[in-house]
C-alpha cells in the first residue's frame, strides 16, 4: 500500500494518519522508518514480528508501542488457538518475554502487557480460542482508551495554549506515536480546533529525525503552520523571544515527577527555564511509572553507532569512531512548569501530587 506524495493543499484535507489498524487477523503498522517519502504499512502476524517492528522502529512512540505489544500478545494467542491448552501457555508466555525485551524505556509497553496478562490470570483455564478473542478485545479497548485519554488531554492543555503562541516540540508526539491525536501535538490540535492560531517550531531531533520526518509531515498533513530547526538553534530563537511555550511527550515519568523522554529534552527543558518560556509535558497515566522514585531509576536505551554516525545508509563519521547513543535523557520535575494528563493539569508536578493522581 502506498500513497502518491501530496500536494500541499491537498494535505489539510487528508484523513488522520492510522499508526496501526487490525485488518484480516493481523496487525499493520505505518512503517515510521520510511516516511515521509513513501506511506507504506507493514504487517505482523505473531508477537516475534511485533517485537522485531518495535524495536526496528516501524512503530515508535511510547504509547503507540504499548498498543502494538498488546496486539502482539494477541496474534499469537489466535496463532497458537489450536495448540493444547500447555503448549498455549508456554507459548503465550514465551510472547510476553519476546515483546518486554523489545525496547526498555516507554514504560507503556511494560503497563500494557500487565494489562494483558491480567486477561490471561483472569481468564482461569479458559480454551485457548476463548482466550485469543478476550486477549484482542483487550488490545482493542487499550488502543480506544489511547484516543480518548489524547483527545482529554488536548481539551486541558489547549487551555494553555494562547492563540498565536509559537509553540516549540521535540521529537514526536503525535498521532505516530500513539493510537490517534497525540500528546503534545494532541494539545495542539485542540488549541487550534478551538479556534486558536497557532505555529509550531520543531527540531530534527538527531539522531532518528522523528522532528524533521514525522512531525514536520504531520503537522504538515493537518495544515498546521510548522517551521522545521536543526536541534542546535532552540536557544537561539529563545534568547530572541521567538519561543512561547514548549510542548512534549514522555516515555517515562518517576514517582517524584521526574520525566524520561527523546534525547535533547533535558537541554531544551533548562533552555526554556533560563528564559522564562513554560515548559509542559504532555502524556497518559499509563506513562507514570510510580514504582520508580525518581528518574534516575529509569532505563536509557543505548541504540546502536550507525544511527550517530549517520543517517538512512549514508555515514559521513570516520568509519568506526567511537560513539555513544542514548537515546532518552531525564528532565528533573523541578524544570516542569505543568504535567498534562488526561486527568487534567498538574503545575509543578511533585511525588505529592502524582500520588493524588494516582489515586483519583
Ligand atoms: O525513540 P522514540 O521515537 O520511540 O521516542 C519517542 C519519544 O521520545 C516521544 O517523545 C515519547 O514517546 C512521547 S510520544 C507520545
Amino acid at each position: 500500500m502506498s500513497e502518491a506524495p501530496h500536494s500541499s493543499s491537498l494535505i489539510s484535507r487528508l484523513p488522520g494518519v492510522e499508526t496501526l489498524r487490525w485488518r484480516e487477523g493481523r496487525l499493520e503498522l505505518i512503517d515510521q522508518r520510511r516516511l515521509p517519502g513513501r506511506v507504506e504499512y507493514f504487517a505482523c502476524a505473531s508477537a516475534e514480528e511485533t517485537a522485531r517492528a518495535i524495536r526496528d522502529m516501524v512503530v515508535r512512540g511510547a504509547p503507540a508501542i504499548g498498543c502494538a505489544a498488546a496486539y502482539g500478545i494477541a496474534l499469537e494467542a489466535a496463532r497458537m488457538k489450536d495448540v493444547a491448552p500447555p503448549a498455549f501457555s508456554s507459548g503465550l508466555d514465551r510472547a510476553f518475554e519476546t515483546l518486554a525485551a523489545s525496547r526498555p524505556t516507554a514504560v507503556n509497553l511494560f503497563w500494557a502487557l500487565e494489562r494483558m496478562r491480567g486477561i490471561v490470570e483472569a481468564a482461569g483455564q479458559s480454551r485457548p480460542p476463548d482466550l485469543a478473542a478476550r486477549l484482542l478485545d483487550e488490545a482493542h479497548r487499550i488502543t480506544a482508551e489511547d484516543v480518548a485519554a489524547n483527545r482529554a488531554m488536548g481539551g486541558h492543555g489547549a487551555a494553555l495554549i494562547a492563540d498565536g503562541a509559537r509553540v516549540f516540540t521535540h521529537c514526536n508526539a503525535g498521532a505516530l506515536a500513539t493510537a490517534g491525536h497525540g500528546t503534545a501535538l494532541g494539545v495542539i490540535r485542540s488549541a487550534v480546533a478551538a479556534g486558536k492560531r497557532v505555529s509550531v517550531i520543531v527540531d530534527e531531533t538527531r539522531p532518528f529525525l522523528q522532528g524533521a520526518r514525522l512531525t514536520a509531515w504531520e503537522l504538515g498533513r493537518d495544515g498546521i503552520p510548522v517551521t522545521l530547526i536543526t536541534d542546535n538553534m532552540s536557544g537561539h530563537l529563545m534568547s530572541r523571544g521567538e519561543i512561547d511555550a514548549v510542548i512534549v511527550g514522555a516515555d517515562r515519568i518517576a514517582a517524584n515527577g521526574d520525566v524520561a523522554n527523546k534525547i535533547g529534552t533535558y537541554m531544551i527543558a533548562v533552555l526554556a527555564r533560563r528564559h522564562g518560556i513554560p515548559f509542559y509535558v504532555a502524556a497518559p497515566l499509563s506513562s507514570i511509572d510510580a514504582r520508580l522514585a525518581s528518574g534516575d531509576a529509569i532505563p536509557i536505551e543505548e541504540r546502536g553507532a550507525s544511527e550517530v554516525r549517520g543517517h538512512g545508509g549514508l555515514e559521513w563519521a570516520p568509519a568506526g569512531v567511537a560513539v555513544r547513543n542514548p537515546v532518552f535523557d531525564v528532565t528533573p520535575a523541578e524544570l516542569v512548569t505543568a504535567l498534562i494528563t488526561e486527568k487534567g493539569v498538574m503545575r509543578e508536578p511533585d511525588r505529592g501530587k502524582i500520588a493524588a493522581l494516582l489515586k483519583q
